[in-house]
């Protein structure tokens, strides 16, 4: 057994041994400076000021009240959140600047998730594409958006781990798996900041929450979270440590508890992981009341104690309640912080502002042309949401033919507000190009009948059922778009039932008895179960909500302009009853399998009292999901073959090299997205029956192969020991090539000391 420690972290220890104070270990000499110099210069009360950040609802209207710019010339304010207009930033930013004693420059954050004017596909959706850098382009079109509005804080990405379809952020993860959440993180991060944060065009990025808020307990938003140290480690922490690896500038907690501890005091993740081990020296923020919000969990008496918890944990600035502002002073008076641990909270957040330089250039860059919306930002948003979409079923009736009437039924086929999905707070519906919109461009209005028969996604009732109908009855093929409202996932806004909500499958029943070619075009922000009307429909192409540019980019998908290539960034269940569901889980005991599998309706009546079936599956569903994590299908198909490993045991530290033969057996040009998982056979603790260590998606024209080249070092087979060390164990492992999780071909090797 190894220990498995990174040059970078043995580094760190030895100059922190050495530089005596650890926090700024890895930063720049010259903002350090400037960070102690005004700190030095700091009153207690401006100290305290720097840790609030204030704001309004996203909802609230009217000017700005006096009372808040008064607090910023009191220098009682470090950022704001929701400032609605431009103007109005540069008014609070010149209050600061020139009119508070220190003209300490202010953040201004704004959830800006996944665009700000031009709306690309929701994080689920860009994790979809297996492509990070379309996440990348977005987050820098993103950016070059907002901050000509003068935002120069963005509350994103969010890299939740998210493992339940019930749970409304689920729409805002990338997924169940560790490497492609991370991979997307610190995509975001790159495109929100640049490699340089004083870049007028950056962002300063937020990587949220931290940590466990996606393993909230039965999908329920903002409920508790259990999560084994290893698994925390190995699973839930990976992206945050690899985009503060990539420099993000700040980190959110989260609402959940994790092991009993609010996150927003949780000293073990605030401190000891973040500051300690992985010497991060950007800012940490609460959520928006995160902090009072520990007396509701029961870890804190009152504001007062709420504010010694949080502060004493190492939270830097507090979201939106005031516990920092009514009570540090008098805790630190009375011993209970100490205005060290001000200082250090201080010092975190001056920083950020520096490296943005704000001290320097405070007022948002002045622009002789907006970009906001361009025909390049649009562009981009349309590569995105086509790399997007995952083709799930095609009995052959993708792609459409080019000849014949389109009937247009459906809730999603011209609801441009709904395709943006959620967190979208400065994209407007009018700035979209709907399916509808698309298709009529590209058919001529003439071939394209609409009817929407559900004004909404929750309509119950048929009464727009007879006109679809009768549209329908005057084509030759139907496309059925429906799904949910982008209200429906998100923040506080899971749901129970992961089915198409209101009326839609019954709808869906009625077309298809009209005996001609169905498709299901379907947009939402989690995995939707279709099992009861999978029969009915000839093709699913499923959007996780696609943004401004769903039209073209469906349209395109649908008249084979393009071959789908999204491939599952979750894992799909067949009923929300199967959550949580993943596709990395462990083995059990007992694994399911198909021989030993007994169906409900096959156990006889009266039958001697047994541990029928013997593993661990459901007697009326089985053990499998919908579909894989991985999956997706195109217009061509795949055939994999010749996998090569360059030897059978692979010494500690080493390498190995791996490839396998990828050929396009069908008749249209395609990409497929080619997986690399691998098995620990045995470990000091229980490894997972599957992880994914890397992908490639290429692209082949029909009949041409390509052979596929992966490096797996063994640094990459490490997990967290029983005594929470870093290890890759000796032993047996197995390997797939594969073109989801649940298949591919299988070669074993060893690691030997
Ligand atoms: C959410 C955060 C968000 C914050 C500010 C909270 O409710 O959990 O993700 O950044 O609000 O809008």
């Amino acid at each position: 057994m190894k220990l498995m420690l990174g040059l970078g972290s043995r580094l760190v220890s030895v100059i922190c041994v050495v530089g005596l104070v650890c926090s700024p270990c890895f930063a720049n000499d010259a903002i350090e400076q400037k960070v102690d110099e005004l700190l030095s210069k700091m009153s207690l009360a401006e100290k305290i000021g720097q840790t609030n950040l204030r704001g309004r609802s996203s909802r609230a209207k009217g000017p700005l009240p006096d009372s808040l710019k008064a607090t910023v010339k009191a220098g009682n304010v470090g950022a704001f959140l929701n400032v609605m207009k431009p103007e109005e930033r540069d008014e609070l930013q010149r209050i600061a600047v020139q009119e508070s004693r220190l003209g300490i420059p202010l953040l201004f954050g704004r959830d800006v998730i996944h665009g700000f004017k031009t709306i690309f596909p929701i994080p689920l959706g860009l994790a979809a594409s297996w492509q990070p850098e379309l996440a990348e382009n977005g987050a820098r079109v993103s950016a070059i958006e907002a901050s000509e509005f003068g935002v120069n804080w963005t509350f994103a990405p969010m890299m939740d781990i998210a493992r339940d379809p019930r749970w409304g952020r689920i729409a805002e993860s990338f997924g169940e798996d560790p490497l492609l959440t991370s991979a997307f993180s610190v995509a975001m991060v790159k495109g929100f900041q640049t490699d340089d944060l004083s870049n007028p065009t950056a962002m300063a990025a937020t990587a949220k929450h931290l940590v466990g808020y996606g393993a909230a307990e039965g999908g329920r938003d903002y409920n508790t979270a259990q999560i084994p140290e290893g698994e925390l480690r190995d699973v839930y922490l990976v992206p945050f440590k690899a985009a503060a690896d990539a420099g993000v500038a700040s980190m959110m907690t989260s609402f959940n508890e994790l092991n009993g501890v609010p996150a927003t005091g949780n000293q073990f993740v605030l401190t000891d992981i973040l500051r300690g081990e992985w010497q991060y020296d950007g800012m940490v923020v609460s959520d928006w009341d995160s902090v009072i919000e520990m007396i509701a969990h029961g870890y804190a008496a009152d504001k007062k104690h709420a504010a010694e918890r949080a502060a004493n944990a190492g939270l830097d600035m507090e979201m939106t309640s005031d516990t920092y502002e009514l009570y540090l002073a008098q805790l630190i008076e009375e011993g209970k912080v100490s205005e060290a641990q001000l200082d250090n909270l201080v010092r975190n957040i001056l920083r950020i502002k520096f490296r943005l330089n704000l001290f320097e250039h405070p007022q948002r860059r002045k622009v002789e042309q907006s970009s906001i919306l361009s025909a390049e930002h649009r562009q981009l948003a349309q590569q995105a949401a086509q790399q997007s979409a995952i083709l799930l079923k095609n009995d052959g009736a993708l792609p459409l033919k080019p000849k014949g009437k389109i009937a247009l039924i459906g809730p999603l086929a011209n609801a441009a507000h709904e395709q943006m999905g959620t967190w979208v707070f400065d994209g407007r519906a009018e700035n979209n190009i709907t399916v509808l919109d698309a298709m009529q461009q590209q058919l001529g209005k003439q071939n394209v009948q609409f009817a929407e028969g559900l004004a909404y996604s929750r309509v119950k009732t048929d009464a727009g059922f007879a006109a679809a109908i009768q549209a329908a009855k005057q084509a030759d093929t139907i496309v059925f778009v429906g799904g949910e409202e982008s209200i429906l996932s998100g923040e506080a806004h899971s749901r129970a039932d992961i089915s198409l909500p209101g009326a839609q499958e019954a709808l869906i029943k009625q077309l298809a008895k009209l005996d001609k070619p169905l498709i299901l075009v379907v947009m939402a922000g989690r995995p939707i179960t279709l099992g009861n009307i999978i029969g009915d429909v000839d093709a699913v192409l499923f959007n996780f909500h696609p943004g401004t540019m769903a039209g073209p980019a469906i349209s395109d998908l649908l008249l084979g302009k393009v071959s789908p290539s999204g491939r599952l960034p979750v894992t799909w269940p067949i009923t929300a009853a199967q959550a949580p569901i993943y596709y990395n889980h462990k083995n059990t005991g007992r694994p399911a399998n198909d021989k030993d599998y007994v169906p409900i309706d096959d156990i006889p009546v009266q039958a001697w009292q047994s541990s029928l079936g013997n593993d661990s599956h459901y007697l009326d569903i089985g053990f499998r999901p919908a579909y894989p994590f991985g999956y997706g299908l195109t217009y061509s198909t795949f055939d994999y073959s010749d996998l090569k490993l360059d030897k059978n045991s692979v010494k500690m530290g080493g390498e190995l090299q791996v490839s396998a033969t990828i050929t396009n057996s069908g008749k249209r040009e395609a990409s497929e997205v080619v997986q690399l998982y691998i098995q620990d056979v045995v470990g000091d603790v229980t490894r997972p029956v599957r992880e994914l260590k890397d992908w490639q998606k290429i692209s082949l024209k029909p009949g041409q192969s390509q052979t596929v080249h992966f490096t797996l070092n063994t640094d990459q087979l490490a997990f967290h020991n029983i005594k929470m060390q870093k290890v890759t164990e000796p032993g047996d492992f197995n390997l797939w090539i594969a073109p989801n999780a649940a298949s591919g071909l299988k070669a074993s090797f060893k690691v030997v000391e």
